[in-house]
């Protein structure tokens, strides 16, 4: 197995090959990735002489001759640029022989993962006040989190159900099994909680996630569907690969929330860690024998999104419910 680190990707990107085709839409450069619009731009080109530029990108000149026709841009400008096209998977590969092993390939997508946790998650306004020392968090916020959990769970099973329809061998066949069996029905434990602070199941029925809530699941939907392997990699972060025991539960019990409360949510907390929820992806991806250098890649830079929407998932939570005049979106007040 040859290891992909140590192959220069020099001459890949000597003659460089775009792998999708640009368009223009609404006036900007757009290049649709496995169904993700990727928009482009650079300040050295027009709109219409960058799509030119990509077009020229058809891995039979080198960038030398290419640069030619595009006057304003230096050598080192447009070598820079092929780079953030192949960190973004859009070069196409002649490396697709190139791989790693699931465990040494997870390996390196948790260092992108945990980079990008750190650096946009935690620094968010949620996980910023939820690391303080004092915890002031009003009770709403807390209370919100537990109504976006609730409809998040009752649609679990828009992602959690795909997977199990895929042709997964043996081992990761059995995990996913197990999984959707722990997870069945998880939305009732936090109806419990909810129930405790005066919120029935009928009143939830009449209530809408907010939207980054459904984009969440929308998502998690999508890459279920079509990209299993990315799917079984935010299970790392959903199900806290990290976590000895559960932030929420803490913060809840610092606030003084009512244990009727917080029973319900710490025994669920209590399944992902008896269950060791945290630790799927790792089990999976030792099941997986090979991941290439394209899809590699595809899966760090997909990373990216994924971090994106949990982000704002939990930026929305407090941004919402910090003034909401009512904790219930109800469907019936529009
Ligand atoms: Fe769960
Ligand atoms: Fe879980």
């Amino acid at each position: 197995m040859e290891n992909i680190d140590a192959v220069p990707y020099a001459n890949r990107l000597f003659s460089p090959r775009l792998a999708y085709k640009p368009e223009i839409e609404d006036g900007s450069v757009v290049i649709e990735r496995d169904g993700i619009p990727l928009l482009l731009e650079t300040e050295v080109l027009p709109t219409d002489k960058l799509l030119d530029l990509l077009n020229a990108l058809d891995g039979k000149r080198t960038l030398d001759e290419i640069k030619q026709d595009f006057p304003p841009i230096t050598c080192e400008e447009l070598a820079e640029f092929v780079e953030t096209l192949d960190r973004n998977a859009l070069i196409d590969v002649t490396d697709a022989y190139q791989f790693k092993s699931g465990v040494e390939a997870l390996f390196e997508l948790e260092d992108t993962l945990n980079e990008l946790l750190h650096d946009k998650l935690y620094q968010n306004v949620f996980w910023k006040n939820c690391q303080q020392e004092r915890v002031t968090i009003p009770k709403n916020i807390l209370y919100g989190l537990a109504i976006e959990h609730y409809h998040f769970l009752f649609r679990q099973n828009y992602f959690d159900a795909p997977i199990l329809a895929r042709r997964n061998t043996g081992e990761i066949r059995e995990l996913m099994l197990d999984f959707f069996h722990d997870e069945y029905r998880h939305d009732t434990i936090i109806l419990k909680a909810l129930n405790a602070i005066g919120i029935s199941e009928e009143d939830l029925v009449d209530t809408m996630p907010l939207p980054t809530t459904l984009s969440l699941c929308n998502a998690l939907t999508y890459w279920s569907n079509n990209d299993p392997l990315f799917f079984f990699l935010t299970l790392s972060v959903l199900e806290g690969k990290d976590l000895a025991k559960d932030t929420y539960v803490d913060i809840c019990k610092k606030v003084g929330l009512d244990q009727a409360f917080i029973k319900p949510i710490e025994s669920h907390a209590n399944i992902n860690l008896k269950h060791q929820h945290g630790n799927l992806t790792r089990l999976i991806f030792k099941n997986i024998p090979h991941v290439d250098a394209f899809n590699l890649r595809r899966l760090k830079s997909t990373l990216h999104l994924f971090v994106a929407m949990y982000d704002n998932f939990y930026t929305e939570v407090w941004q919402h419910y910090t003034d909401a005049p009512k904790l219930l979106r109800r469907v019936s007040d529009i």
